[in-house]
Order: structure tokens, then C-alpha cells, then sequence
């Protein structure tokens, strides 16, 4: 399974891109809100950092403006792809996109059904949020088995972006159903190479390392 970092603090995707195993970064407006950032300006940043797909997001609602904007994004490097949200006007412009060529990712994906449309369109990545799912009351990982099976029905070559990640059980239920990337936020990543077993056998390898005397 692909790991994606969401967020667009730089210093974060520097960072986990050190440790080999980031394969792409997920942005949206309020990811860069938060940086307080210049959008064109942190997305080039982060184009720079990691050699995998750095989802920027349109914010016009219409197709015409969609496209405007995308033909903005798309410059600013080869690895951008085009977050568009999961409506008519964002699958139109997720077709024509991916007709020229454009990496796409559809965004604020909530049912199975949408995520269909989604493979329909030629979307490289849908983005169900599992956590947003979870707070309503919805069973988010159930949503990410029925795309699974679906897009297997058919073989839709779409990559299922497990997104709204909270925790590592979303992690872990993503690649047990066999999801193709997760995006999640940086200290959720990094909670994942912890474990108190670990820690404690670190602990005490190098108490006892000590009593030899030995250095390497
Ligand atoms: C995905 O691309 C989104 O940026 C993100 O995962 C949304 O997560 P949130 O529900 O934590 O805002």
C-alpha cells in the first residue's frame, strides 16, 4: 500500500520523504490555510520534495473554472495531480483532464455509488474520508470495501486513496482489504513505527550492552 502525507507543512514531507517510504502528498484549502502559505508557492515546494503524485485542489465550483484553474496548477510541475470534489462539474473536468493526460484525484468521496462515477470518469485516485465517515455515524472501512469490490468487478485501474485518516486501525484495515494508498497526517504516520515493546527492548538491549563494556 502507498503511504501519502496530508498536509502541506513542508518541514512534516521533508521529514517522513528522508525515510524512503512517503510516495506522495495530499493538500487541501484548508491544509494550506493552515500553513499560511502561498498556494502556488507551497505546492511547488512539495513537488520538489517527493517524486510522487502532490494533489492540489481547484476551489471553483463550474467545469469552465475548474479547468481554468487546473491549467494553472498543472504547470507548476510533471508529478501534480488535480483534486477536484465528487460532483458533475468535478467529474467532467476529472474526464476531460485524464484525457489529456492529467493525473486526477476525486475528492470528499462518501458512498460507493459516487465512487463508481468516480471510476467512470477515468479518475487516477478516489478519496473516500473514512474519518469523516466514522463521525456521522457511517462505518467507514465498510465504504472501503464495497469500492474495493466494485472497482474489482470491473477491473477499474482507479486507486482507491483511503483519506480522513485518524488513527493506525485506519491503516491497518486499509491494506487488510487491499486499499492502493492512504493519505494521512503526519503524527498518524509516525505513530505507526511506534510500539512500547520496542522501546522497552531498546531500553533494555542497551542496559545490558552497557555491563559489557564493548564499544562498536
Ligand atoms: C484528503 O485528501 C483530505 O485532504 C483529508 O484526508 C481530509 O481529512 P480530514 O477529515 O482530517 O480533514
Amino acid at each position: 500500500m502507498k503511504f501519502f502525507v496530508d498536509t502541506a507543512d513542508t518541514a512534516e514531507i521533508a521529514d517522513l520523504a528522508a525515510t524512503g517510504l512517503l510516495d506522495g502528498v495530499t493538500t487541501n484549502p484548508s491544509l494550506i490555510m493552515k500553513s499560511g502559505r502561498d498556494f502556488m508557492e507551497v505546492t511547488r515546494e512539495i513537488c520538489g520534495l517527493v517524486d510522487g503524485p502532490v494533489s492540489a485542489e481547484v476551489v471553483a465550483l463550474d467545469h469552465a473554472g475548474m479547468m481554468r484553474e487546473a491549467e494553472i496548477l498543472r504547470k507548476i510541475a510533471d508529478n501534480v495531480c488535480i483534486k477536484v470534489p465528487l460532483t458533475i462539474d468535478g467529474l467532467k473536468t476529472c474526464k476531460a483532464l485524464t484525457g489529456e493526460g492529467t493525473m486526477v484525484n476525486v475528492t470528499l468521496c462518501f458512498s460507493a455509488n459516487q465512487a463508481l462515477l468516480a471510476a467512470k470518469a477515468g479518475a487516477s485516485f478516489v478519496s473516500p474520508f473514512v474519518g469523516r465517515h466514522d463521525d456521522n455515524g457511517f462505518d467507514g472501512m465498510e465504504l472501503i470495501r464495497d469500492i474495493r469490490l466494485i472497482y474489482d468487478n470491473y477491473a477499474y485501474p482507479t486507486e482507491i486513496l483511503v483519506a480522513s485518516v485518524r488513527h493506525g486501525i485506519h491503516v491497518l484495515e486499509s491494506a487488510k482489504i487491499g486499499a492502493d494508498v492512504m493519505t494521512a497526517p503526519p503524527a498518524v504516520i509516525k505513530g505507526l513505527f511506534k510500539h512500547v515493546l520496542t522501546e522497552q527492548g531498546i531500553q533494555g538491549f542497551l542496559a545490558d550492552w552497557a555491563k559489557t563494556g564493548q564499544s562498536i
